[in-house]
């Protein structure tokens, strides 16, 4: 048997302490493991947290962003429809563009920053063409966009604003959540993630027909959650007839009644997770102001923080595999950045999409970008490894 023994600094560790346990002990005690209360009682408390009306938890990030792009698409009063196109940024997760793909709307990627890592804006507005109906905008590695001019552009272009928040659970934009400004935000509450709920997701929206919506789509397309009266299909007030009325193509996202237990208490901690982060973050910028030559990400706002991604340059261009190995040799784990330029993975054959001639700055991520870890306790030590680390390098 091979025993791998935990790295010093792994890219993730856990923010569960005797709470989480005990939340899950109730849960195998009360015998109900199927979604209910504790599932209903943890989307009240994830709203509240970041003050939007309403809040739906499904089993993945990924099923959040599906069913996100489903509801835009299936909404009567939103313009967009299969053929319209959608502005992406060419770094993201793979579940970010594939929603897109199996709704029909065509995916018009769009060059990142090489500072923030978050799709370019002035790009972004020489992209749109007249087919262009909607950005989905990622706030990536916990750095929220420029939310003031993108809402601008949305709004000047008549473009629907939707926000893939999975990395960035916690960022804030002129005091205001990431993941709010989007009529629809997403986040992703897996193991790696700001908090944990083993497997996890979330869409925070304050429109109640979304919100309707969504709660249809996520179980089978019915109409059994909902209210008598409402959007998706308003109920006979026969119980036998309403629990099986099917009014939506919809899917079965639900997420199990462990995961909410663990949520309640997760979001209980999320102010100091997000400090402790940010914390981290601070430190990290200071020290490596000492290493030139490696690009860390430019905070846009107030940044969570998921992980430190660096960017190799100058004298360190070309020695991604040589750092990386450096940084293991001493514990450190590290890892591409997000899924580095997306338009160069083999999937893009599937994909109805526009890809600029150049993309420098996703390029810059998928040859000579990596990152490391984030931690919810402070890491200096670690953090200063790092930058020791890359300037015996140089
Ligand atoms: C930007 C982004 N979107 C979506 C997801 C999907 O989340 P999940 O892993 O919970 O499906 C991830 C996962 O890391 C992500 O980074």
């Amino acid at each position: 048997m091979t025993i791998h023994a935990e790295p010093a600094f792994p890219l993730a560790t856990s923010s569960w302490d005797e709470a989480e346990y005990a939340a899950m002990q109730r849960v195998i005690a009360s015998g109900r493991f199927t979604m209910g209360p504790l599932v209903k009682q943890f989307e009240a408390d994830f709203a509240a947290e970041f003050g939007s009306g309403h809040a739906v938890m499904v089993n993945s990030g990924s099923s959040a962003n599906l069913l996100v792009i489903a509801a835009a698409v299936l909404d009567p009063d939103i313009d967009l429809n299969p053929g319209d196109e959608v502005l992406v940024p060419a770094v993201s997760w793979a579940t970010t563009y594939y929603p897109l793909h199996q709704y029909g709307l065509k995916l018009r990627f769009v060059d990142v920053d090489v500072d923030t890592l978050n799709m370019d804006l002035d790009l972004a507005e020489q992209a749109i063409t007249d087919r262009t109906k909607a950005v989905f905008a990622v706030n990536l590695l916990g750095n929220p966009n420029d939310f003031g001019r993108l809402e601008q552009l949305c709004r000047e272009r008549g473009l629907l604003l939707l926000e893939d928040n999975c990395e960035s659970l916690g960022a804030k934009f002129d005091g205001r959540a990431a993941g709010t400004f989007g009529v629809m935000g997403t986040f992703s509450t897996f193991y790696s993630h700001h908090i944990a709920t083993m497997e996890g997701g979330v869409i925070l929206t304050d429109d109640e027909r979304l919100f309707q919506t969504l709660t249809s789509l996520r179980a089978h397309g019915w109409t059994r959650e909902l209210p008598a009266q409402n959007f998706v299909h308003n109920k006979t007030g026969d119980p036998f007839e309403d629990s099986f009325c099917f009014a939506l193509p919809g899917y079965n996202f639900r997420p199990v009644e462990m995961s909410g237990a663990l949520g309640i208490e997760q979001v209980k901690k999320i102010p100091s997770i997000v400090a402790e982060r940010r914390k981290n973050g601070a430190h990290f910028v200071e020290a490596m102001s000492s290493v030139e030559d490696v690009r860390i990400q430019r905070e846009t706002g107030e940044s969570s923080w998921f992980g430190f991604s660096m960017i190799l340059e100058g004298p360190y261009a070309g020695r991604r595999l040589e750092v990386g190995r450096a940084l293991e040799a001493s514990g450190i784990e590290s890892r591409p950045i997000v899924a580095g330029n997306f338009t160069r993975n083999p999937v893009m054959a599937y994909l109805d999409a526009e890809v600029p001639a150049q993309l420098r700055g996703a390029d810059a991520v998928h040859f000579d970008g990596l990152f490391v870890g984030n931690r919810h306790y402070p890491t200096e030590s670690s953090i200063d490894q790092i930058r020791d680390i890359l300037l015996a390098l140089r």
